[in-house]
């Protein structure tokens, strides 16, 4: 196929959208003419870009002309900048990942909106599920994506070490086509993160588990059956995993001690717009009456608690005024009161959260992560950043995760006084930080860093932004356009 070819592909096909189905269906004839191509003609790279709709770049095509640019890996930020202005929140991450696995429940497409497609673990799930056989194509917020033609039930260590959400395949996998191998999963390095609440629920289901070679290898040639399962420990992943495959299971699945977490629900919601029967969303016991199959559906991925909770500590420390759009209030009462009582003003505007501190200094107070609609363990080490800062003593203690602690030396290297024994640390406030070059651990972590650099007094720069990237969409110029002074080089 030349050039030519393609550009008559794209005429007959209509459009670039269009033109990317039919390079799904091609591609392998597409590489090999790529690749049997001595070189491809300079002037046509970028078209041959464009038209692959970025499937092949062209750092790959033309190395040579286009020598592959150095990955940005730091982020600068000179403190002191009051934030003032608008902040769009961005859907959440921990919601679209689990959501694009739905996908493999149905032959038919999923069509999603208000999707965080600018971040790095969204990639790493399209990568999987790409892997696995989906089709699927993304625009701006929007993603389509099609599991017809799944024919691999493998989940391989390459992909799903680099996230933890990768998890979410096998009880979709094992609910529609019987078979998954899935890699054990990497993620954050936050604690030792066991999968066993997962696999005890599917074998509960009638699977049949095996782990070898750091593969869980799961079997249920005859279907999963409904199940009734009392979760030892409320885990947010085993809730959803249980929850999906259970959908297509026969008879009724019970799920007590389930996860509350909004994210939950909004997967929830999804499943049932493809036609699944579940109750209780939202609430400790979740109860889906298998059906035989499940259709494609319309969904738009609910706003980012996590990060509207990060925006909103980041006003906190900085002062100012900042209106968060498309924000839910209702998502975060944990934490709105919390913020109050040390001194911030919030109100509600519609789907907006305006936030703002007067010039006084903000108060410690202690805080105590628990599972939802308790204080969120991911806003943990930034709630910690903005205590540094605060006026007294306070106390944090962290109980979802045994190793969520790591941001407390790079804090303390930038000024803060932080004690942490066990999964408790003292934070007795300090008057100012200074800035410092700081290492990025994981993502919450970093985040908390860039939170220190915002307030702190000269430079700091962050180092291994990769993880910023995997959970905060275009963090560098959503900051820069409230005020910030902060850059990527
Ligand atoms: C999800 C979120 C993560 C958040 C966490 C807790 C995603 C992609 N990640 O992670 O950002 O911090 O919820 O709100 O949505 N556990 C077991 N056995 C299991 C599963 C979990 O012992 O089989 C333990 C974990 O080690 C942890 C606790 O249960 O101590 C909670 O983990 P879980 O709720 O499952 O977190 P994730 O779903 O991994």
């Amino acid at each position: 196929m030349s050039i030519k070819a393609l550009e008559k592909a794209v005429e007959i096909a209509g459009g670039q959208s269009a033109l990317g189905r039919l390079i799904d269906r091609d591609q392998k004839a597409i590489w090999a003419w790529i690749n049997t191509t001595q070189k491809v003609p300079a002037e046509d790279v970028l078209k041959i870009e464009d038209a692959l709709e970025g499937k092949v770049s062209r750092f790959e095509l033309r190395p040579d002309v286009y020598p592959k640019p150095k990955p940005l890996d730091k982020i600068r930020i000179i403190g002191g900048q009051e934030l003032n202005g608008e902040l769009p929140i961005s859907g959440a991450k921990n919601a679209a990942l689990k959501i694009m696995c739905a996908a493999l429940l149905t032959d038919q497409s999923l069509h999603l909106e208000n999707m965080p497609n600018a971040l790095r673990d969204i990639d790493s799930q399209t990568e999987l599920l790409t892997h696995l056989g989906c089709v699927i194509s993304s625009e701006r917020d929007l993603m389509a994506i099609n599991a017809k033609n799944v024919k691999d039930f493998t989940a391989p260590y390459e992909i799903v070490r680099k996230m933890r959400g990768s998890i979410l395949v096998l009880g979709p996998l094992l609910a529609r086509f019987g078979e998954a191998k899935v890699s054990l999963p990497g993620g954050c390095a936050i604690g030792t993160r066991p999968v066993d609440l997962h696999i005890k629920g599917l074998e509960d289901m009638g699977a049949e588990i095996t782990l070898e070679g750091g593969y869980i290898n799961a079997k249920a040639p005859k279907g999963l059956t409904g199940a009734k399962i009392v979760f030892p420990k409320v885990s947010v992943g085993a809730t959803e995993n249980l929850m999906m495959a259970a959908t297509l299971a026969k008879g009724e699945t019970i799920l007590s001690n389930a996860a509350r977490e909004p994210e939950i629900a909004d997967l929830g919601e999804c499943l049932i717009k493809m036609g699944a029967k579940i109750d209780g969303l939202g609430t400790d016991t979740i109860r889906i009456e298998g059906v035989k199959s499940l259709s494609g559906a319309h969904h738009s991925v609910l706003p980012d608690r996590i990060e509207t909770g990060t925006w909103l500590i980041a006003a906190g420390m900085t002062g100012g005024t900042i209106k968060l759009k498309n924000a839910r209030i209702e998502h975060l009462s944990s934490v709105m009161g919390l913020l109050a009582q040390s001194g911030m003003e919030i109100e509600q505007d519609g789907e907006d959260i305006i936030v703002h501190r007067n010039g006084l200094r903000l108060k410690g107070i202690d805080i105590m992560t628990d599972p939802y609609p308790g204080f969120p363990t991911d806003l943990q080490a930034q709630f910690m950043a903005m205590l540094t800062l605060a006026e007294g003593a306070a106390m944090v203690t962290e109980t979802i995760f045994e190793n969520r602690f790591m941001h407390v030396p790079e804090l303390n290297r930038m000024g803060a006084d932080i004690t942490a024994q066990g999964n408790s640390a003292i934070i007795r406030g300090v008057k100012k930080l200074k800035g410092a070059e700081v290492m990025a651990t994981d993502l919450r972590a970093s985040v908390a860093l860039v939170l220190a650099g915002l307030v702190a007094e000269g430079e700091t720069v962050v180092n291994r932004i990769y993880h910023l990237e995997r959970g905060y969409e275009n963090i560098v110029e959503k900051l820069q356009g409230v005020g910030a002074q902060i850059e990527k080089f």
